[in-house]
C-alpha cells in the first residue's frame, strides 16, 4: 500500500526545490496534496504534474506570513479534500549579510517567513487535524538551526527558533494525536543554494571534507519528510531529524 494512502497533505513552498520534491513524492505515495506557494505558475505546474502521474493535487496561493492566507488555504483543503492530516512547513527564505549590516526590516522579513509562517500554519491546522483524529506536522529548520554561520544572523535566529517552537507545540498537541517534528536539512541543491555558473563538481567540492563529501538532492530530504508524515513515524514527536550528509558530525582532521 502507498505510504500516505488516504491522507491529505498541505505543503508550503512547494513550487520548487525541496517543497516541490515533497509534493511530488507525497502525491506518488497516495496523498491528496495541496501544493501551496507564492509562485503561482510554478506551483500550478507541480500540482498538474502530480495529477498527470495519476495522483490528486490542487494548487493554492499562500503567503505563509499571512494569517488570512492560512485560513483560506486550510478552508480550501477542507472543501476539496475534507481537511488536513499532514502539514509540511517547508517554505523559507535566506538572506546572507554581516550581522552589523542586517537591518531590523531584513531581520523581521526572515523571522516572519521562516518562524512566524510555521507558527501560523500550525495554529491553522489544529482544528481540522484534531477533528480527523490526529496528524503530522513537519517544520523545516536547517543545519543552521543547530550551529551558527557567518552572515546568517537572521536565518539562524529563525531556524533555531523552529527547534524550540516544535518541541513546545509537540507537548501541547500530543494529547490530540498530532505529532510535530523538526527537519534539519544540510546543503541541498536548489535555487536557494544556486551559484551562477557552478557545475555539480564545484558544488560537491565545497563539501569534500565532510563525511559524504557532497551536497544533497531535494528528493533525499523529501524521503525523510515522507517518513515523518507517514504512520511509520507513529512514535516520533518533538524530535530533531537531520539529513545533512554528515555536515554537523564534524570535519575529519587534515
Ligand atoms: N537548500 C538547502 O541547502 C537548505 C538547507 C537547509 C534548510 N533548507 C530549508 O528548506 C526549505 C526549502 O528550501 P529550498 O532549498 O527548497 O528553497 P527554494 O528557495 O528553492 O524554495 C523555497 C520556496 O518557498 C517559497 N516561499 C518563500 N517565501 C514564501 C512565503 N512567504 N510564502 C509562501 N512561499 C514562500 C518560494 O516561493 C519557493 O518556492 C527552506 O525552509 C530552507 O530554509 C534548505
Amino acid at each position: 500500500m502507498a505510504r500516505l494512502e488516504g491522507k491529505v497533505a498541505l505543503v508550503t513552498g512547494a513550487a520548487r526545490g525541496i517543497g516541490a520534491a515533497i509534493a511530488s513524492l507525497f502525491g506518488a505515495e497516495g496523498a491528496a496534496v495541496v501544493v501551496s506557494d507564492r509562485r503561482d505558475e510554478l506551483g500550478e505546474a507541480v500540482a498538474q504534474g502530480i495529477c498527470r502521474e495519476g495522483g490528486r493535487a490542487i494548487y493554492e496561493h499562500l503567503d505563509i506570513a499571512s494569517e488570512d492566507g492560512w485560513r483560506e488555504a486550510v478552508g480550501r483543503a477542507r472543501a476539496e479534500f475534507g481537511g488536513v492530516d499532514v502539514l509540511i512547513n517547508n517554505a523559507g527564505i535566506i538572506r546572507v549579510k554581516p550581522f552589523v549590516e542586517t537591518t531590523l526590516e531584513e531581520l523581521r522579513k526572515v523571522i516572519d517567513t521562516n518562524l512566524v509562517g510555521a507558527f501560523l500554519g500550525m495554529q491553522a491546522v489544529v482544528e481540522t487535524m484534531t477533528a480527523r483524529g490526529g496528524g503530522s506536522i513537519v517544520n523545516f529548520s536547517s543545519v543552521q538551526g543547530l550551529e551558527g554561520r557567518e552572515g546568517l544572523a537572521a536565518y539562524t535566529a529563525a531556524k533555531f527558533g523552529i527547534r524550540g517552537l516544535t518541541k513546545t507545540v509537540a507537548i501541547e498537541l500530543g494529547p490530540h494525536g498530532i505529532r510535530v517534528n523538526a527537519l534539519f536539512p544540510g546543503p541541498t541543491k536548489t535555487k536557494m543554494t544556486e551559484r551562477k555558473g557552478w557545475t555539480d563538481e564545484q558544488y560537491d567540492a565545497a563539501y569534500r571534507g565532510y563525511p559524504l563529501g557532497r551536497m544533497g538532492e531535494a528528493e533525499e530530504i523529501a524521503r525523510l519528510a515522507l517518513f515523518l508524515a507517514s504512520d511509520e513515524a507513529s512514535f516520533c514527536t518533538g524530535g530533531d531529524f537531520v539529513a545533512d550528509g554528515g555536515v554537523t558530525a564534524g570535519k575529519p582532521r587534515g
